[in-house]
């Protein structure tokens, strides 16, 4: 007889293994996954990686295996601490930083800090998927942030936010880059409203055509005084476009007071982020491998984002449009014909042999069925159009289809 067990957590109930099914569909090889999030691989600098682990363990010997403090290698939190205050004009200095294990983490601990049952997010809309993963378990409800930043009633749902999420450059999913002129907008009603902003920004590394605008961490700064960053924004790093996501090395700069509760979270979470993936990542820092690596590798997203637009463009304008992302690692395909559904156009996909990630799991309350995000940055010029030309297959199958309710993915 099977004992009775107790119930999992309610949370769990509401999620989903969305992320793991796609991060799957990218190692079954009859599959063309334009779904994932994932670098290409064959750019990761192994050679480098493999000689800056020998300089690392050189440097550093027993240290380098050790658990290490909660907040970070101190080595790496003032290099990071260094290359933000550059890269912004800002002053951030080592208390301002919290070393985590990829930008994943910060959100994670951002919803242990700061979220209590039933609190009120703002996010940037459509929203990262990892982030309502991430915040899922405080049970947060959310208000849209589309941009629109003269909308009547938003200072009111700003004053009653916890907090502002939002992706500036290049945005996961709509490879959207936003205009400095919202992003000092919504700093000043951030201002206004007395609350926080976190600013996630692993994709400006991938800036592909032109800059990336200035971070809104950077317009905060540029009116404060002292040599601490003290202000409403909470930035997240990662050198997980720039180097390799198997590092788990990322970021968040933030006022002290907040990075002391963060490390407080980040103690009951994992004692400490690798001491030797940092002290590794810190060799390959301070070689400035990312001045030749970043520019290679923006060359081939560059390759690849073309092909996949002009293969779009050939297969599928008859029902989708889409705007060509000036950097990051994603084409957004909004359907211009109002029947297709792609919650239901996914299962004729997998059919075909194509993945993409459908809008709905990029909404928290999983309403937008219209929009799809496909990844350029993995897969060949060939495989993409490959890809499209099987996605085009789809839409003509789902269209014909008599029964387009098939369910959701
Ligand atoms: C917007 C956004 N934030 C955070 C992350 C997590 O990155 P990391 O690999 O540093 O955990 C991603 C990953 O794709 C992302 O798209």
């Amino acid at each position: 007889m099977n004992p009775t067990r107790p119930n999992l957590a309610g949370w769990v109930r509401s999620s989903n293994n969305v992320t793991q099914q796609f991060l799957s569909l990218g190692g079954r090889p009859d599959v063309v996954s334009l779904a994932g999030g994932l670098p290409g691989s064959e750019f990761y600098p192994v050679d480098a990686v493999r000689s800056a682990t020998g300089r690392a363990l050189d440097r550093w010997g027993a240290q380098a295996l050790e658990y290490g403090p909660v907040e970070g290698f101190p080595a790496l939190r003032a290099s990071i601490a260094k290359r933000i205050a550059a890269a912004n004009d800002a002053p951030v200095g080592i208390d301002n930083v919290l070393l985590t294990a990829g930008a994943m983490q910060g959100l994670d601990l951002l919803g242990k800090t700061l979220i209590d049952p039933g609190d009120l997010i703002v996010a940037q809309f459509p929203t990262y998927l990892g982030a309502l993963d991430a915040w899922r378990p405080r049970n947060p409800s959310y208000a849209k942030l589309d941009w629109q930043l003269d909308r009547p009633g938003l200072d009111d749902v700003l004053s009653d936010a916890k907090f502002v999420y939002a992706v500036p450059n290049f945005s996961n999913p709509t490879g959207v880059l936003v205009p400095t002129e919202h992003r000092k907008a919504l700093l000043s009603k951030v201002h206004a409203a007395g609350t926080w902003l976190v600013e996630d920004d692993p994709y400006l590394p991938l800036q592909i055509d032109g800059s990336a605008g200035p971070s809104i961490l950077a317009l905060d700064a540029a009116s404060r005084l002292g040599n601490v960053y003290d202000g409403p924004v909470v930035y997240l790093g990662t050198l997980s476009k720039s180097i390799a996501p198997g590092f788990r090395v990322g970021w968040v700069v933030a006022e002290p007071r907040l990075i002391e509760t963060l490390a407080l979270a980040k103690q009951s979470t994992d004692l400490s982020s690798s001491m030797f993936a940092q002290a590794v990542a810190l060799e390959l820092i301070e070689s400035d491998i990312e001045a030749t690596h970043v520019p290679m590798m923006v060359r081939h997203y560059r390759e690849r984002r073309d092909a996949l637009c002009a293969s779009a463009a050939r297969h599928l304008s008859e029902w989708f449009s889409w705007d060509v992302p000036p950097g990051g690692m994603f084409v957004w395909l909004r359907a211009t014909n109002p029947a297709i559904d792609t919650n239901q156009l996914y299962t004729f996909a997998l059919e075909e042999k194509v993945a993409f990630v459908p809008s709905s799991v990029f909404d928290p309350a999983g309403e937008l069925r219209d929009a799809m995000r496909l990844n350029f940055t993995r897969s060949t010029p060939d495989m993409l159009d490959e890809g499209i030309r099987r996605l085009a297959r789809a839409v003509r199958r789902y269209l014909a289809s008599s029964a387009p309710d098939r369910g959701t993915c």
